[in-house]
C-alpha cells in the first residue's frame, strides 16, 4: 500500500514538474513570439554589395539587384542615388496609377494637371533589377522586372525622340540577326490595347506596330512592336518574344535598360514562356540595397504555403489575394474583413510600401506605436508618419507582423519587411493609408523582403515561404 501511495506520490510531484515547465516554456514562447530582436545596423543601408549565400543555382535563375544600391553598380548613371522622400513620392504616384487603372478614376497629379485615365498603366518606379541577354548576338541589358505591368521594352537605336540615359549601350536592332518588327494587322499589335491601355498605331511607310505606354508619373516609352531572342542562361533561350523597342522614352527608370513585364496579360514575360515554364515564377527580394535575391523561372522547389490567386475587376493583369486580417506583436487587429474584401488586395512588386485601407491602418499604426512607445518618436518621412529616432540604440525590439490570407496561409513578415530606415535617426513604420477605403490594398515590395514569393499563375495560387535570401 505504501509503496503503491508513494510511487503515485511520487508520478504526481513529476507530472506538476514537467507541466511547470511545459507552461514557463509556452509562457516564454509567447513572448518571444511577439517581437524580433534586432540590430540596428543590419536596417541599415551598407556601402559595399554582399552577394547572397543563395546565389541562383538553377538554369532559369536571375540575379535580383536593388536599383538604387553598391549591387547595381553597372546601373546606376546618376551621381547619388534619389532620396528616400524622392522614392517614396515616386512610389505614390505608382499607387495613384494602380487605382486609377482599377477604378477609372483619373490620376491626380500633385502639380494640379490631371491625365486621363487611358494613360494610367502603373510603372516608373519599380524598384529591382535582372539582367536578361536580347538580340544575336546576344547584348545583357538591366531590365526593372514588374508584376504590376505586361509590356517588355528596351530603349532602342536610332533614339528618334529621346533617350535617357542608361549604363549599358542602348540595343541597336540593326546589329542583331534575330530582330523582326511586328506588323500593324497582327494580334500581337492589337493586343496592345490591353497591354498598355493605349491603342496601338501603325507606321504609314512600313505598315508596323507602333506601341505607347505612359505611366503614372508622366515616365513613358514609344515604339516599334518588335520581337527578339531572349536569354536567360545557355539552356533558357526563346525566340521571337514580343517586345518594345522604344526610340523615345522619357523617366526614371534608374538607368536600367527598360521593364521586364511580369503581369498576366498575353504579353507579359510570363505568358510568352509559359510553354517551357508552365506560368510558374518566384522570386526573393533581398533585405537590403547591399544584398542580392533571385528571380527564378519554372518550377519552385521552396518549403512554400499558397493561398489561391483571385482577380480585381477591371485590373486583370494584377495578381490578386484574399486578405482577411493583420496581427502586431501577438495582437490580432479587430478590422472587419469586409473592409479588406471591399477595396480588394494585390501583392506587386514595385509598389514600395503596403497601402492599407485607411481603417486598418489606422489600428495596425496604433498597436505598433504602443508597443514601440519605449523608443523616441521622430518626425515624418513623406508618406510613412510613424517614425523613430534611434541613433542612441544598436539593438532594438520590433513588434512581428503577421498577413492572415485565404485557405489559412499566415504569412510572417520578415523583420526587414517592417521598418524602412532612412538612417538611424529616422527608422519609420513601413505602411501607409490609401486615400479611401475603396482604393485596393496593395502587398507592397518592403514586406515581401526575404520572402520566397511563389506566383503559380496555371495552379491559381501564390505560395509564401521565409528567409529564402540574405
Ligand atoms: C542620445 O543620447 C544623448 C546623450 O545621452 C542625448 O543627449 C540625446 O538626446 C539622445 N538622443 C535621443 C534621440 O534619444
Amino acid at each position: 500500500m505504501g509503496s503503491t501511495y508513494t510511487s503515485l506520490f511520487i508520478t504526481y510531484y513529476l507530472l506538476l514538474c514537467l507541466s511547470l515547465i511545459v507552461w514557463s516554456l509556452e509562457a516564454r514562447d509567447t513572448k518571444a513570439e511577439s517581437y524580433h530582436s534586432v540590430q540596428l545596423s543590419s536596417l541599415l543601408p551598407a556601402n559595399i554589395c554582399s552577394h547572397s549565400t543563395t546565389e541562383p543555382k538553377d538554369k532559369g535563375s536571375l540575379r535580383v539587384v536593388h536599383r538604387d544600391g553598391p549591387c547595381a553598380q553597372q546601373v546606376q548613371v546618376h551621381k547619388s542615388a534619389p532620396t528616400d522622400a524622392q522614392i517614396l513620392e515616386q512610389d505614390q504616384y505608382r499607387v495613384n496609377s494602380i487605382n486609377s487603372r482599377i477604378s477609372k478614376k483619373s490620376i491626380k497629379q500633385t502639380d494640379g494637371t490631371t491625365l486621363p485615365a487611358k494613360s494610367g498603366a502603373t510603372i516608373g518606379s519599380g524598384n529591382y533589377i535582372v539582367t536578361v541577354g536580347l538580340g544575336t548576338p546576344k547584348r545583357d541589358l538591366s531590365m526593372i522586372f514588374d508584376t504590376g505591368s505586361d509590356l517588355i521594352w528596351t530603349q532602342c537605336q536610332p533614339c528618334k525622340g529621346s533617350c535617357y540615359s542608361q549604363k549599358e549601350p542602348i540595343f541597336d536592332p540593326s546589329k542583331s540577326s534575330s530582330y523582326l518588327s511586328v506588323s500593324c494587322n497582327s494580334d500581337y499589335c492589337s493586343g496592345l490595347t490591353s497591354a498598355t491601355g493605349n491603342t496601338p498605331g501603325c507606321s504609314a511607310a512600313a505598315s508596323t506596330c507602333i506601341y505607347g505606354i505612359q505611366y503614372g508619373d508622366q515616365s513613358y516609352s514609344i515604339g516599334y512592336l518588335s520581337q527578339e531572342k531572349i536569354t536567360l542562361s545557355a539552356s533558357d533561350v526563346f525566340d521571337k518574344i514580343v517586345f518594345g523597342c522604344g526610340q523615345n522614352n522619357r523617366g526614371l527608370f534608374g538607368g536600367s535598360a527598360g521593364l521586364l513585364g511580369l503581369g498576366r496579360d498575353q504579353l507579359s514575360f510570363v505568358q510568352q514562356t509559359a510553354k517551357k515554364y508552365g506560368r510558374i515564377f518566384s522570386y526573393c527580394l533581398p533585405s537590403t540595397t547591399s544584398a542580392t535575391g533571385y528571380l527564378t523561372f519554372g518550377k519552385a522547389s521552396g518549403n512554400v504555403k499558397y493561398t489561391p490567386l483571385s482577380t480585381i475587376a477591371r485590373g486583370q493583369s494584377f495578381y490578386g489575394l484574399n486578405l482577411f486580417g493583420i496581427s502586431v506583436g501577438g495582437i490580432k487587429l479587430s478590422i472587419p474583413p469586409s473592409v479588406f474584401s471591399s477595396s480588394g488586395t494585390i501583392i506587386d512588386s514595385g509598389t514600395v510600401i503596403t497601402r492599407l485601407p485607411p481603417t486598418a491602418y489606422g489600428q495596425l499604426r496604433s498597436v505598433f506605436r504602443q508597443q514601440m512607445s519605449s523608443y523616441p518618436s521622430t518626425s515624418a518621412l513623406s508618406i510613412l508618419d510613424t517614425c523613430y529616432d534611434l541613433t542612441n540604440y544598436s539593438k532594438i525590439k520590433i513588434p512581428k507582423i503577421s498577413f492572415f490570407f485565404g485557405s489559412g496561409t499566415t504569412v510572417d513578415l520578415d523583420f526587414q519587411g517592417i521598418m524602412y530606415a532612412g538612417s538611424a535617426s529616422q527608422v519609420c513604420l513601413a505602411f501607409a493609408a490609401n486615400g479611401d477605403d475603396t482604393d485596393v490594398t496593395i502587398f507592397g515590395n518592403v514586406q515581401q523582403k526575404r520572402l520566397e514569393v511563389v506566383y503559380d499563375v496555371g495552379g491559381g495560387r501564390i505560395g509564401f515561404g521565409s528567409a529564402a535570401c540574405s
